[in-house]
């Protein structure tokens, strides 16, 4: 009886850290993160007096110089701030959960933004108290502040280094870092670079074997569709036809990359230009 107890605890535990390390490994290189975590960086970073994070954590923010920009630096953080074109939508709105009974959540937030003319490009000397407007306006008219981590849209940078990770474990030809030319390969079909471009999409989170592509994700990371009812609808209808067209699981995975997405590309397209020109180099 014990030793069965025991298997079956075994068996428990095994399964527990199976799920830990899955979702470890799924937010490897595509990062989730809370308010608490960027406000707790960004006073760290900015040398704010330490009293200070408690007020923040409890989710006030005083009208002043200091936490103006730790709210800049929190935007930044989270990827819904840019100081020339302001708010990032739907990062902003990741944070945020409105009340389901509220109907007027969105054109209230815009009147509001567009009041401050927070709506549109603006001078960098201002950006805190910007990005601090801006952040009111959601704060204080589109819901609640969503305290889960949320997923934070990775920059043309980031994906480089994932691709450039996902080409190095799968051995898609690449050049070494003499970027000599004596290199040769075998491999480098197209058929490799599917398999290259799933594994960005494992790697990051936007995509899992279980469930398919992450929406909620993938609409953070594209950042470029104003309607995210027609986004879900156009990008999910456009998978589904793929997934009864294709049988192996990276040609589905590459298509639907390419094809998906006309309005601009889960994936920006510098990131795939500089592989394929370092492939090239070899
Ligand atoms: C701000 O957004 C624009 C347009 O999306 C982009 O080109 C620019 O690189 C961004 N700036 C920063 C600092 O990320
Ligand atoms: C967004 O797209 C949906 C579905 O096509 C449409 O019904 C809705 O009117 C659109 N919303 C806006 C604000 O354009």
């Amino acid at each position: 009886m014990a030793t069965v107890n025991l298997h079956y605890l075994g068996l428990v535990c095994l399964l527990a850290v199976t799920a830990t390390a899955a979702s470890q490994c799924y937010r490897d290189a595509g990062q989730l993160k809370r308010v608490v975590q960027a406000q707790e960086e960004c006073v760290r970073y900015l040398r704010i007096p330490c009293a200070r994070l408690a007020v923040y954590n409890k989710f006030i923010y005083p009208n002043d110089a200091e936490t103006q920009c730790m709210v800049r630096c929190m935007g930044l953080n989270l990827g819904w701030w840019n100081d020339t074109h302001g708010v990032q939508e739907a990062a902003m709105r990741s944070f945020f959960h409105p009340d389901p009974n509220d109907c007027d959540y969105e054109r209230r937030t815009y009147r509001c933004l567009h009041s401050q003319r927070l709506d549109r490009p603006a001078p960098h000397d201002e950006a805190c108290e910007r990005a601090y407007e801006s952040f009111r306006c959601y704060y204080e008219h589109y819901g609640n502040l969503v305290v889960t981590p949320q997923f934070v849209r990775l920059n043309a940078l980031q994906q480089l280094d994932v691709l450039l990770q996902c080409a190095d474990m799968l051995q898609y030809p690449m050049p070494d870092r003499s970027f000599s030319c004596a290199r040769t390969h075998v491999a480098g079909a197209e058929g490799d670079f599917d398999c290259v471009l799933r594994c960005y999409m494992l790697r990051t989170g936007l995509y899992s074997e279980n469930y398919g592509p992450n929406l909620d994700r993938i609409y953070v990371q594209c950042n470029n569709y104003a309607n995210e009812t027609l986004f879900r609808e156009t990008t999910d209808a456009c998978y589904r036809r793929l997934r009864s067209d294709c049988q192996d699981e990276c040609t589905l995975i590459a298509r639907y990359v390419r094809e998906c997405f006309p309005a601009g590309g889960i994936i920006f397209l510098e990131s795939l230009w500089y592989l394929r020109l370092w492939v090239q180099l070899r």
